[in-house]
């Protein structure tokens, strides 16, 4: 598995690295392709609340990690509290408010519209509450990434949390996938995986699976920034060249190895 060794602020890959391709583990041995090799990828962050996700990968590209630039930070309301560290951090901001459109239609039409704006290889929906119209995902088809609360297929929708908890499950985490017209199901990209303790409420699970996701976004946008990733529709996901239908895990942080 691939172990992110906590230094400064961000993560970055440790000498012994490897992934899990499907469910079977393939070792690497060094670290991935240079980032400088590739040119910045333009990010576009879409948010609608705290932003942490927004944060962990605005972190990875400031410390070197991440070869991209966040061209823009776009919120569905004014209250989300990730557009003042955007603010913050200088990074361009709009707001697409969507108690200003009386359809749904021409929200997204105008959410799409500011998004191409900024001409993005990449848009990245973070914390992005509102369920999107076919239009605006087949516009930005294959290049629309999604983060959520659970191990995909299991548990789309809303309080994964509580609701593994209730079915007594041992097993959660957090999947980065493409969006399609499909909630919360389109094709697997990353997952991490964390425990279930029988001590677990809702609210820890939620804090342990939030910061497995803040290694999660960062790592994945990095396999496909360096190409190592790539996903087509006829023949799917592949890591480094070889399929990997089910997307790709990232192990666990063991707790020596986080200083
Ligand atoms: C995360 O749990 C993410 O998986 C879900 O919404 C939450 C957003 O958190 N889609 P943040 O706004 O990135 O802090």
């Amino acid at each position: 598995m691939l172990v992110y060794r906590r230094r400064g602020r961000g993560y970055r890959p440790s000498r012994d690295d490897s992934v899990s391709r499907g469910r079977s583990p393939v070792s690497r041995s060094a670290d991935s392709a240079a980032a400088s090799c590739y040119p910045p990828g333009r990010l576009v962050v879409v948010i609608s609340g705290r932003g942490s996700n927004f944060v962990a990968i605005a972190d990875a590209i400031e410390a070197g990690q991440l070869p991209a630039t966040i061209e823009l930070v776009v919120a569905d309301r004014s209250s989300a509290a990730g557009l003042a560290e955007a603010r913050r951090r200088q990074l361009p901001t709009a707001i697409v408010d969507y108690t200003s459109y009386e359809q749904r239609e021409l929200f997204d039409q105008a959410l799409a519209e500011r998004i191409a704006s900024a001409n993005p290889d990449w848009v990245v929906l973070a914390g992005f509450m509102r369920i999107l119209g076919c239009a605006v995902v087949e516009r930005f088809a294959g290049r629309m990434l999604n983060i959520h609360p659970s191990l995909l297929p299991a548990y789309p929708g809303l309080n994964t949390h509580q609701r593994v908890i209730d079915d007594g499950g041992e097993k959660h985490g957090a999947t980065v996938h493409l969006v399609t017209g499909e909630l919360d199901g389109g094709p697997i990209l990353g997952q991490v995986e964390v425990a279930v303790s029988p001590q677990d409420n809702a609210l820890l699970l939620a804090d342990r699976v939030l910061n497995q996701e803040h290694r999660l976004y960062p790592w994945v946008l990095k396999l496909l920034l360096e190409g190592r990733m790539v996903w087509t529709p006829g023949a799917g996901l592949a890591l480094d060249g070889v399929p990997v239908p089910d997307g790709v895990l990232l192990g666990v942080e063991r707790e020596a190895e986080c200083q």
